[in-house]
């Protein structure tokens, strides 16, 4: 019996990395799985079956049912290919989970048009593209009377919800997918749809410095015996498995860390201490000259100024 037997999912990005461990998982827990996979560079650059195809064939040598999918998820009409695999495939969508992303990391003085573009083409549109379709067969079905019990996990990253230098563009994209998280759950909860988001985490190519081919060989070697490493992208798939489970019924609209052996639930955006402007004749448009004092000791509490920003002082 696993979390997930007789539900349909897709997972986007899954040929590697953090997508390929989302898709053993929900496979393990007993989903049929659409492994989608561009399989370009990196950066975004070029275009390969091979990788979907690999992680399709591990799931049947484990005994699952998987199906592959090369459609770019920037591309408005192979995202509702990608919806249309699964429902002409096993027959139904249950569980969507949008994890493919590219990096193409500079300073904002450096940052060229298409490196902001292709970015957030591929997390922020590729998210939305493949919610929409999603979203429309699951109103579809709601509308004819079989009410979904569907789940859409959606990937962000610390560098959108904290800020990271020389990630303007993927931090962007990923503090709208954070965004997009909270509206989808509002919008579809009508249609039985829940949505959450995760920050994911490991060793992969994305994410950063140079991984050694013994760590590599690390991970694979605790992977292959079933054991724990810490570095394991594989890691952030269990909390996915339960976030796209019936366990979760009553999440929804949350954002989680999943790293490792942590799981840590982020509060999202929210008011702090406020001020009003009051005259003896009521509520008043403020003067800019009094925001200052107003900004540091009712705002920041702290009546010395020390917490003002200087130019190139921070
Ligand atoms: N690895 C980390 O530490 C980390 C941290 C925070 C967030 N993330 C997020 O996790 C997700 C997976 O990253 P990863 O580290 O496994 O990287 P990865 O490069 O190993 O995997 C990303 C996969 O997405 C695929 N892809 C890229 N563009 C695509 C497109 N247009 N359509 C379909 N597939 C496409 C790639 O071919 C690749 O296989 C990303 O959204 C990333 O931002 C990763």
């Amino acid at each position: 019996m696993g979390l997930l037997d007789g539900k349909v999912a897709i997972v986007t990005g899954a040929g590697r990395g953090v997508g390929r461990g989302e898709a053993l998982e929900l496979a393990r827990q007993g989903a049929k799985v659409v492994v989608n996979d561009l399989g370009g560079g990196v950066d975004g650059s070029g275009a390969d079956k091979g990788p979907a195809h690999d992680v399709v064939q591990e799931i049947k040598s484990r005994g699952g049912e998987a199906v592959p999918n090369s459609d770019s998820v920037t591309d408005w009409a192979g995202a509702e290919n990608l919806v249309g695999t699964a429902i002409d495939t096993f027959g139904k969508l249950d569980i969507l989970v949008n994890n493919a992303g590219i990096l193409r990391d500079r300073m904002i003085v450096k940052m060229t048009e298409e490196d902001f573009d292709s970015v957030i083409a591929v997390h922020l549109k590729g998210t939305f593209a493949c919610t929409h379709h999603a979203a429309s067969y699951w109103r579809e079905q709601s509308k004819a009377g079989n009410q979904p019990r569907a789940a859409i996990v959606n990937t962000v990253s610390s560098a959108g919800l904290q800020g990271n230098i020389g990630q303007a563009n993927y931090g962007a994209a990923k503090a709208g997918i954070a965004a997009l998280t909270v509206i989808t759950s509002l919008e579809l909860q009508q249609y039985g749809v829940r949505a959450n988001a995760i920050a994911p985490g490991g060793a992969t190519r994305m994410s950063g410095g140079v991984i050694s081919d013994e760590a590599k060989q690390a991970i694979a070697d605790a992977e292959a015996a079933g054991e724990f490493h810490r570095l394991d992208p594989g890691n952030s798939a269990p909390m996915v498995a339960w976030l796209a489970s019936d366990e979760a019924l009553h999440v929804t609209g949350q954002v989680f860390k999943a790293v490792g052996n942590e799981i840590a639930h982020y509060r999202p955006w929210s008011l702090g201490a406020s001020a009003e402007n009051l005259t003896r004749e009521g509520p008043a448009r403020w003067d800019p000259a009094r925001i200052t004092n107003v900004v540091n000791t009712d705002i920041f509490g702290c009546r010395n100024g020390g917490l003002r920003m200087r130019p190139g002082g921070g």
